[in-house]
């Protein structure tokens, strides 16, 4: 067991900054749109009525809450953050409608005089993407063409589980061709350059780490900024936690710091922050506390694009301009082999739903109270029962409930989808992964908080047909979430970055 917090109460700081201070006018290039790229076949957008209309929260569970705690995993004890605040959020977003994607514009006061940009290298990269989004939107429009994917082993059940294969296959291409990431090389690990490649917040590192010294990094990897499309920041907010925050405190200024000061250096050191406000600037982080650290500069927070599992709109996600970051639980740096192999399809499996899990966050609560040892068909736990085993459970059970736990995200999605045991979404304000191409609905479903007293019925009400569809259709997403080393194409690596190409090809830069 490792503490991770016990032994770093001094903080460390490894990076220096030397601030200049040259007093700058700054000049904001400006954005331009032409309309944007669809994803999404806005015909076939109709949602379910597997997905229930979303009722609100009790708000009498305002701040019942906030108490600092341990994450799920014994093994793991990152501290985990959680907010006072219980919003009466009218807007929730089931399915990010990114599709929608229309494209991001800067906050108005952002937008200042606009310069055109001189170097013929940045005209031609901007080119680059326009024929990319020329390509894109004609795919879209034309399901038959040639360039679409009729290939059945890429894409079996294609229309079903992606918003628009067609367009998803030639955005895919077309980020193959083109795409390049620079990734700035100030600071020094571990807090850049690093992060952690084990336990819940292992895609940070695996991300970092690929994106840097992979082979599928260095694909999309370019040594020279000028011919980047976008610019990484490859800080780690989990190794932040662990190294600058001071246990118990609540004190997350040190990470803001942090954070500030990394985006200051390198908007004085480079000329390229400063050119968009930092709108083709991406920062990739998986801990609770991301999107807090991020709030250390409030145009990374507002215009840059965050990758963040901590997904919660109603925290000033914007699923417009952020990703959606799945959360990948490496236990010991590996996901459990038993897990991964799940039984053959038609096996009887014997539970209708099975969770276990603490009482984290506002929702698992109210499941708890509603089924913990209330039924048999549905195995709802707060603690596993002696003699039973976690996976075993999972393979045995039809539906895996996926509740929020301090944070929107749950690893036990990718475990579901892992062992074909279809995730029910237990989650408010929760932007789901890739949700711009995927439809979540074909492989899952969600179940509103007000009708967790129904869950059984909801579950029951599912025909076996329609079951074994969803079963089907977690097949074909599977790829699309599991973590290679190396990485493989279309695996979670590429996914992630082809969130952060979509977004910047809606952005344009004059
Ligand atoms: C809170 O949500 C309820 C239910 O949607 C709504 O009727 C009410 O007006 C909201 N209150 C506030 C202050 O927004
Ligand atoms: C998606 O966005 C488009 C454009 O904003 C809108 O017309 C459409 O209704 C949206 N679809 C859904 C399902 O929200
Ligand atoms: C596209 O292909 C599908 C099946 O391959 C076919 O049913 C459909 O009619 C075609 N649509 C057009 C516009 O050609
Ligand atoms: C970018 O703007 C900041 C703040 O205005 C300024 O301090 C910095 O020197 C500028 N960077 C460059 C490379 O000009
Ligand atoms: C983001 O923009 C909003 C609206 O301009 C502003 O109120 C907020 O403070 C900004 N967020 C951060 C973290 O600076
Ligand atoms: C998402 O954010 C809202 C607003 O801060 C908060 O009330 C809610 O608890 C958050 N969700 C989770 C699961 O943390």
């Amino acid at each position: 067991m490792k503490s991770f917090h016990a032994k770093y109460s001094s903080a460390s700081v490894l990076l220096c900054f030397c601030i200049s201070s040259i007093i700058a006018v700054v000049v904001i290039s400006g954005h331009h749109f032409d309309s944007p790229v669809i994803i999404s076949d806005s015909k076939q957008d109709r949602y379910t009525p597997l997905w229930i209309p979303v009722v609100q929260l009790r708000s009498k569970l305002k701040g019942a809450y906030h108490r600092l705690a341990i994450s799920d995993d014994p093994s793991s004890t990152i501290q985990r953050f959680h907010s006072n605040d219980f919003v009466n959020q009218t807007s929730l977003v089931n399915f990010v409608n990114l599709s929608s994607s229309q494209e991001f514009e800067p906050p108005l006061n952002q937008r200042h005089k606009i310069p055109k940009r001189k170097a013929s290298g940045e005209q031609k990269l901007e080119q680059g993407l326009a024929r990319a989004r020329a390509s894109i939107r004609r795919a879209a429009s034309s399901p038959n063409s040639s360039s679409t994917p009729n290939d059945d082993v890429l894409f079996p059940g294609g229309s079903v589980v992606y918003r628009n294969p067609g367009a998803f296959y030639q955005s895919y291409t077309e980020m193959e061709k083109k795409f390049k990431v620079y990734v700035y090389s100030e600071g020094d690990p571990p807090m850049t350059h690093d992060g952690p490649c084990k336990d819940i917040y292992s895609i940070e590192g695996r991300f970092i780490n690929e994106m840097e010294n992979g082979a599928a990094g260095r694909r999309f990897k370019t040594e020279n900024p000028q011919r980047a499309h976008v610019y990484f920041m490859p800080f780690s907010v989990t190794w932040m936690v662990k190294y600058l925050y001071k246990p118990l405190t609540y004190d997350l200024t040190p990470l803001r710091n942090f954070v500030s000061d990394y985006v200051r250096m390198v908007s004085v050191r480079h000329p390229f922050w400063n050119r968009t406000l930092g709108a083709d600037h991406f920062m990739l982080a998986c801990h609770d506390w991301a999107p807090r650290a991020s709030e250390g500069n409030p145009l990374l927070f507002n215009t840059s694009i965050r990758v963040l599992c901590n997904a919660n709109t109603s925290e000033g996600f914007n699923p417009q301009k952020d990703v959606s970051l799945p959360e990948i639980h490496l236990y010991g740096g590996t996901v459990s082999s038993k897990l991964i192999s799940p039984p053959p399809p038609n096996t009887l499996r014997p539970y209708l739903a099975f969770f276990a899990g603490g009482l984290h966050g506002p929702i698992r609560p109210i499941l708890l109270a509603h089924w913990k040892n209330r039924d048999k068909d549905l195995q709802i736990h707060e603690y596993l029962p002696k003699g039973l085993d976690y996976d075993s459970m999972v393979l045995k059970s039809k539906f895996c409930l996926c509740p929020s736990g301090y944070e929107v995200a749950s690893p036990r999605i990718v475990e579901a989808i892992y062992a074909e045991c279809v995730p029910v979404i237990l989650s408010e304000h929760y932007a789901l992964p890739f949700s711009d191409v995927l439809r979540w609905e074909a492989f899952s479903v969600k179940v509103e908080v007000s009708e967790i007293s129904r869950l059984k019925e909801v579950l029951m009400g599912i025909p076996e047909e329609k079951y074994g569809r969803l079963v089907e259709n977690l097949r074909v997403v599977r790829k699309h979430f599991e973590l290679n080393q190396p990485a493989k194409r279309f695996d979670v690596f590429h996914m992630i970055l082809h969130s952060v190409w979509l977004r910047r090809i809606n952005l344009r830069i004059a």
